[in-house]
């Protein structure tokens, strides 16, 4: 199995500094909700974000809806093969259930996110979401990786991710850490958690990027296509 965690992830509700600025207020007046229940997107509330701490990599949710749904649909999630865990920067952790159909409209993929953070489960019956409070990255990774553990970075040693990829889904179980934010580094020392870090380019890539390099990668290396 391969276990993909979105680490760090840029989900949350528009935080409690945030919640008056007009912008927060304007945006939330026009879906009827109130601000505080509305999840930050940097495509919508920018002129909000502008100044805040960490505001030019803060509010990307369609980070976690791109994974979900190069995840979710692809061939090795179909063959069972596939965990997703996705780590946001307020330490909760999303387990997603693997048969989860997920919608392809942005802002209803918001919109069912916003229900996740006010229950805690989405839907009711059956629950595909849950959301747990109280887990670091480290936790996650602790308690949660299955095999060893290999940190996704720009900056790290060169690997060619068909090669490396294959090879490991013959090894077995393996458990990939990729960051879930548009700019910089992971907050925490990764590093330090992954058996080892590598880069795929030594440019920056999106999220849908690595995760079509890895999966086709691993879908082959796993013998799911013919020779
Ligand atoms: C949009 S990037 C974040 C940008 C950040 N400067 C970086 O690459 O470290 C989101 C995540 O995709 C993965 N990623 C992006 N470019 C990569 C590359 N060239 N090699 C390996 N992983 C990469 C990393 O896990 C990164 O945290």
């Amino acid at each position: 199995v391969l276990t993909v965690v979105l680490a760090e992830s840029e989900l949350e509700l528009v935080p409690e500094r945030l919640k008056h600025h007009p912008a927060m207020q304007k945006a939330a007046g026009r879906r009827g909700e109130r601000a505080g229940r509305t999840i930050l997107d940097a495509s919508v509330h920018h002129d909000a974000l502008r100044g805040f701490p960490d505001g030019m990599r803060r509010g990307r949710p369609d980070m976690v809806h791109f994974f979900l749904l190069l995840g979710l649909d692809s061939v090795l999630n179909k063959a069972g093969g596939l965990r997703l865990l996705v780590h946001t920067r307020n330490d909760e952790l999303i387990r997603v259930s693997p048969e989860t159909r997920i919608m392809r409209n942005q802002p209803r993929f918001i919109g069912l996110m916003e229900q996740l953070y006010r229950f805690g489960v989405v839907p009711q019956d059956p629950p595909l979401f849950r959301l747990e409070r109280g887990w670091t990255l480290e936790r996650v990774i602790r308690e949660e990786a299955k095999g060893p553990v290999v940190a996704l970075s720009e900056e790290a040693r060169r690997v060619n991710p068909h090669r490396y990829f294959s090879e490991k889904a013959r090894a077995g179980d393996l458990t990939l850490v990729l960051g879930g934010f548009p700019k910089g580094d992971f907050r925490t020392d990764v590093r330090k958690l992954a058996t080892e870090t590598v880069s795929l380019h030594p440019e920056s890539l999106s999220i849908w990027t690595v995760m079509t390099e890895v999966l086709a990668a691993w879908e082959d290396g796993s013998g799911l296509f013919p020779e």
